[in-house]
């Protein structure tokens, strides 16, 4: 992964209030990130408040979700470009609570990247997107990991442009990990974002093109982050991030704390 500018997200779901966010935003501007990229997603009622108070740093602000529509007649959703328009440049896409709770199918996950990547007549109308899949508890159990996974992948990687992959961060994050403070050991979980690498290059991206053109894909392989997200904390943040094919995080719960993600940053730096 040396090549590749580690990630951080801090995915904060349905937490913090507005005073909140004002202090974890505070904190964060004084946060050393000059040698990562990272990237906090609020409630988008707090997008504009985070947007306005980091703007100073180089710290990215992300949507959680995004519609799969431009805008129109869509009740609760936001299109990619009132996104744009407030300069929020990123979303998350298929989070697992989205794909569960939410009941959103891998096609509606392809519509969603679709979407988001779509852009107009003005380059100022692209966003970049991390779009996260990863096995339940019982597909793991009964070993379904690599089905399961690439299964979600092919659905994603369907929804990209060849020439759109530089928009895109993948994460992997097993939901049995999510929030359980179970996180999955550095050797599995290297195993599982080194098989979304090389998949992505060996069966489906070359599936729809010309297979002699392979290595075409090659340089997508090598330069797309792939995060692990799940129970990410300081502690544990150093022995993953020492895997070859993973790239950073995506963090839940430490995310919502100036000390604890601000260490998880530092195990990256
Ligand atoms: O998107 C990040 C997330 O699902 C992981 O949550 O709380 O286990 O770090 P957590």
């Amino acid at each position: 992964s040396s090549s590749r500018t580690y990630f951080i997200g801090g995915n904060w779901k349905c937490n913090l209030n507005r005073k909140e966010v004002i202090d974890l935003c505070k904190g964060l501007a004084s946060t050393d990130t000059s040698k990562v990229e990272v990237l906090v997603a609020p409630v988008a009622l707090h997008l504009a408040l985070a947007s306005e108070l980091l703007s100073k740093t180089k710290i990215h602000v992300s949507s959680q979700n995004v519609s799969a529509t431009q805008k129109g007649a869509y009740t609760g959703e936001i299109a990619p470009d009132q996104l744009v328009d407030y300069d929020i440049k990123w979303s998350i896409i298929g989070h697992s609570e989205r794909r569960s709770i939410y009941h959103e199918t891998d096609a509606v996950v392809q519509a969603k990247v679709k979407n988001a990547l779509k852009h107009g007549l003005s380059v100022k109308f692209f966003i970049f997107i991390i779009v996260c899949l990863g096995e339940t508890k019982a597909e793991r159990d009964a070993k379904k990991v690599q089905e399961v996974c690439l299964g979600q992948l092919k659905a994603i990687v369907g929804g990209i442009e060849k020439n759109q992959w530089d928009q895109v961060v993948i994460a992997y994050e097993p939901v049995w990990a999510i929030g359980t403070g179970d996180v999955c050991g550095a050797k599995e979980a290297q195993e599982v974002c080194q098989l979304l690498r090389f998949a992505k290059i060996l069966y489906y991206v070359c599936s729809n093109i010309n297979f002699l053109k392979d290595n075409v894909s090659g340089p997508v392989a090598n330069a797309t982050r792939i995060l692990y997200g799940g129970s990410v904390k300081a502690d544990n943040a150093l022995e993953l991030i020492q895997q070859p094919d993973i790239d950073g995080f995506l963090v839940g719960g430490a995310s919502l704390k100036v000390d604890s993600f601000g260490g998880i940053i530092k195990a990256c730096q």
